[in-house]
């Protein structure tokens, strides 16, 4: 019985272009009889699914994205001389969405802060943005990052997910409380990724053409508003539906629903850094809108779908190490560590030329002086592979002051970061639960917290996690201490903090 195909079936080929023999039947001795090692196409498919998978991401391994455009529609040059940030530009663009702690087939709506990566593919080089939904972040020093995500992660022994591992970290790094309110409060839960906002989270550096310095915060508001899950909802989803917020940007934007988000960014001048009430450059910590109002930028709209998930969203590579002119770092110890880290992933992860595949690579022509390693593509032919060159290579040759550069001097130390007249880890967590939340807000807030802890956090670990509450906010901390010690919250949502 022959097969009804809707198309003329012209064949397949093997890897060398030449036709395949079968894609259906290997080949052997007689209809029953033994297969043939010879038979290369079988050989070759067998081999190739062998190796099909890379590793997932370390953090951030349940995700998806979408291609999109930024048009800058305000004139910021006096802040920047990026030719992306300059009026009527319209980059290319790719974003990727994510969760931090669950693994690739982790459901979308477990708690968690949810991953937020830009790509800007500009005239000047690739632009990486890689944030959050959160302004802020768990920890100050990269030192702590390793074993932050192993907290979040599992139990040596068991596998499992663990409350006590969760709030055993964040109790004995107080400078957490920010990020955990955030995370234990609605926007641990976003409805989809097109209903939550994306932030750069920490400070980074503008440069103008006049060579002036500014600190920025970028801050993208959704426009389609702000959406969160109940516990309940998400629960219910993660079961219906593990890839809820994947199907939903998918089908969106499949639809013609194109989600859009504007992007605003905080400006502090750059001398101002020193003598902030707190340390501009904690990102534990926000700039209060009222010192620093936001100033519109433009705005990100995501019009296009992957046409293969695994070449141009798996194997995407973000860092926020890449910059482009009229855009720098800071001195963010943790921005500093990640400017290492994501590459590093990245040629593990990939593979050494992973920023030769099409979606990593610029739009723009690319003299580097890295060669050869495991699967090369681009090359620069019989060109000088060395500097200095009595050939017409050209190669980069900068001295003296950075452009992008900051003052720092001292004894080389290990230690936190000296404090300004009003830092502190409770001050901004309390002030948000306080003023920022209304009443329905914080008693989520005091049930999610309660449940989280009646689900396995012990002793000394809960009377830490109860006197990290009452230090956040001491009505909060005693409402939550009380349903603690009756029993009587209700179950927390999955992911971080699940029971
Ligand atoms: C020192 C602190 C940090 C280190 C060492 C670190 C390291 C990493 C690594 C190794 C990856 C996987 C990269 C890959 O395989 O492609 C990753 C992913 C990610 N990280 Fe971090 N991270 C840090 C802090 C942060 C912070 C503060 C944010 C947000 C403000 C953040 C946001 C993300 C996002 C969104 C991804 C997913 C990237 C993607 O979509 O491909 N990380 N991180």
């Amino acid at each position: 019985m022959t097969d009804s195909t809707k198309k003329p079936n012209t064949g397949s080929t093997m890897s060398t272009g030449a036709p395949a023999p079968s894609d259906r039947n290997s080949l052997s001795i007689g209809a029953n009889g033994p297969i043939m090692l010879h038979d290369v196409h079988f050989l070759e498919q067998m081999a190739h699914f062998n190796r099909e998978k890379v590793p997932e991401r370390q953090p951030h391994a349940k995700g998806a994205g979408a291609f999109g455009v930024f048009e800058t529609t305000e004139d910021v040059s006096a802040y920047t001389k990026a030719a992306l940030f300059q009026k009527g530009c319209q980059t290319e663009m790719l974003a990727r969405f994510s969760t931090v702690a669950g693994e690739m087939g982790s459901p979308d709506t477990w708690r968690d802060v949810r991953g937020f990566s830009l790509k800007f593919y500009t005239s000047e080089g690739n632009y990486d943005l890689v944030g959050n939904n959160t302004p802020i972040f768990f920890v100050r020093d990269p030192m702590k990052f390793p074993h932050f995500i192993r907290s979040q992660k599992r139990l040596p022994d068991s596998g499992l997910r663990d409350n006590h591992m969760q709030w055993d970290f964040w109790t004995n790094n107080p400078e957490s409380a920010h990020q955990v309110t955030y995370l234990m409060g609605d926007r641990g839960l976003p409805r989809t990724w097109r209903h939550m906002n994306g932030y750069g989270s920490h400070t980074y550096m503008w440069i103008n053409a006049a060579g002036e310095r500014f600190w920025v915060k970028y801050h993208f508001h959704t426009e389609q508003g702000m959406e969160f899950f109940t516990n309940a909802e998400a629960a219910d989803m993660a079961g219906k539906d593990a890839d809820y917020h994947r199907r939903d940007l998918f089908e969106a934007i499949g639809r013609g629903e194109h989600p859009s988000w504007t992007l605003s960014v905080q400006v502090m001048p750059y001398a101002e850094a020193a003598g902030y009430r707190f340390n501009p450059f904690d990102l534990t910590k926000i700039w209060p809108h009222k010192d620093y109002p936001l100033i519109k930028v433009g705005r990100m709209t995501l019009n296009r779908n992957p046409e293969n998930f695994f070449a141009q969203i798996e194997q995407a590579a973000f860092s926020p190490g890449n910059t482009v002119p009229g855009i720098g770092l800071s001195p963010d110890k943790m921005l500093l560590g990640r400017a290492f880290a994501y590459n590093d992933a990245q040629r593990n992860r990939i593979g050494t030329n992973f920023h030769q595949l099409p979606v990593n690579r610029p739009k723009v022509p690319v003299n580097t002086y890295m060669f050869d390693g495991q699967m090369t593509y681009e090359h620069s032919g019989n060109a000088p592979v060395y500097v200095p060159n009595s050939g017409d290579r050209s190669w980069a040759d900068n001295t003296g002051r950075m452009e992008d550069g900051w003052e720092a001097d001292g004894e080389m130390v290990r230690s936190a970061y000296t404090l300004h007249p009003e830092d502190d880890d409770f001050g901004q967590p309390g002030t948000m639960v306080r003023e920022v939340f209304d009443d329905a807000q914080r008693e989520r807030l005091v049930e999610q917290v309660a449940g989280s802890l009646l689900g396995g956090v012990r002793s000394p670990v809960l009377e830490r996690a109860l006197d990290y509450w009452k230090s956040i906010d001491a009505e909060v901390g005693r409402r939550i201490e009380e349903k603690v010690r009756s029993g009587s919250a209700p179950e927390p949502a999955e992911g971080m903090g699940e029971a």
